[in-house]
């Protein structure tokens, strides 16, 4: 029998580290994770001080050129990024046969990938035509998200607003009406809050499909598609659905206890590299709690906190030394219900925010990275030889 890969108890002791853990593939500027004192930095500010104060047009800005915008370069920037809502027709039209036969997702990179229609010059590499197309992308994923979801809701289509932020405009898209201050604020925060983090799955598929010098058009797809994992931007839903499943906090412990020990995984629990709690958690848990009296859902944050609570305390009995404490998406669920969005757009709005950090990891690896190839280990057998099919 031909064996592929590295099957058995000794095998799988003596093979590499195929998570690439702790393994050094870029130097960057742009975020730093700090997983033992659990503080996230992106360029510089602790994210809690870009998440309390900065918008995500800030925050953009600030990824791609290292220093927060000036009154004129924030004022030039919204500009072009209210300009860049308006969507080439052919990805209008790849909209609508996303939402007749695709989930969010799969739309999501489809559509995305139509977006090369309108680039003036597909082959001018340049980091300047990079940096526009960035801040096309940051601009348009938004309004992919909110027409998508009108069309295949059977919703007339709301047209991108002038007048507002990015986020006030996406959920104006999303909802056909003007939302209040509050939920604009918390849609704010959580996008500067997943901006960017390290080299996380989707940063680094974006990276290495930059290092080959494909288009960011193609970085970015190559990212959704990482994003989509259930083990990465894929958990929010099923966070959601475990808190609601538990239903009552007394319960929380009981199911916990009961779902770890027959093998599955607590969703929004857990970090290859945070070994405490991820601060975005608590960030936020607070804009969460900050939109509660409005979405009356104070019942389930504190439903929620207890089942952070029980779920830290199994896991930490369970998998002594593991280290397992609340990540990003545990609480993630939990606001953007609050901001009216359906569970399975969770992940899209995580690749919203996600779309300054991957562009801007982009622009990086474009001024200083090499083709990134690493290699792997051969297991296999060698010399064989070929059978004709009617010997096997
Ligand atoms: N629930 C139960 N057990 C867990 C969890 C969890 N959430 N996370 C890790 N473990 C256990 C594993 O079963 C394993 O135990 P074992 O050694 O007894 O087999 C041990 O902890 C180590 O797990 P690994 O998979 O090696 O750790 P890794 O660093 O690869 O995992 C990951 C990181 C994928 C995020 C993991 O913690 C997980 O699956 N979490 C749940 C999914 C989730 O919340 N994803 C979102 C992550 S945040 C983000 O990407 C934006």
């Amino acid at each position: 029998m031909v064996t592929s890969g590295a099957t058995s108890e000794k095998d799988r002791a003596n093979a590499p580290n195929t998570g690439l853990e702790g393994v050094v593939v870029a130097r960057t500027e742009l975020s730093d994770v700090d997983g033992q004192a659990g503080v996230l930095t992106v360029r510089g500010y602790n994210i809690e001080e870009l998440a309390h104060n900065a918008t995500y047009e800030e925050v953009a800005h600030l990824l791609w050129h290292g220093a927060l915008p000036t009154a004129a370069e924030l004022g030039a920037l919204q500009e072009r990024l209210v300009r860049y809502r308006q969507l080439p027709d052919e990805t209008r039209l790849a909209i609508d046969v996303a939402a007749r036969r695709m989930g969010p997702m799969d739309a999501l990179q489809f559509i995305v990938g139509s977006l090369i229609v309108d680039d003036p010059d597909p082959d001018d590499e340049s980091y300047e035509g990079n940096l526009a197309r960035a801040e096309k992308l940051v601009a348009r994923v938004p309004v992919i998200v909110a027409m998508y979801h009108r069309q295949r809701a059977g919703l007339p289509s709301v047209e991108p607003r002038e007048d507002c932020s990015l986020a006030a405009n996406f959920l104006y898209q999303l909802t056909g009406v003007e939302q209040p201050a509050g939920e604009v604020t918390g849609l704010n925060t959580y996008l500067v809050t997943v901006a960017d983090h390290g080299m996380n799955a989707s940063t680094f598929a974006a990276r290495v499909i930059a290092s080959t010098a494909s288009d960011i058009y193609s970085a970015v797809t190559g990212a959704l598609g990482a994003l989509k994992g259930s083990l990465h931007g894929g958990a929010p839903g099923p966070a959601l659905e475990m808190i609601q499943e538990i239903g009552q906090p007394e319960r929380a412990e009981a199911w916990m206890r009961e779902a770890v020990a027959s093998g599955k995984r607590l969703m929004g629990f857990g970090h290859r590299v945070y070994k405490v709690r991820d601060p975005r958690a608590e960030v936020l848990y607070e804009a969460a709690v900050a939109l509660a009296d409005e979405t009356g859902e104070q019942e389930a944050l504190a439903l929620a906190r207890e089942v952070e609570r029980a779920g830290v305390q199994v896991l930490a009995e369970s998998k002594p030394g593991r280290n397992l404490n609340t990540n990003v998406e545990f609480y993630t669920a939990l606001l953007l219900r609050e901001l009216g969005l359906p569970q399975d757009l969770f992940t899209p709005a995580f690749a919203i925010g996600r779309t300054a950090g991957w562009t801007a990891h982009v622009l990086e690896h474009q001024k200083s990275g090499r083709l990134i190839r690493p290699q792997s280990e051969y297991v296999g057998p060698r010399g064989l030889r070929y059978t004709p099919v009617s010997e096997r």
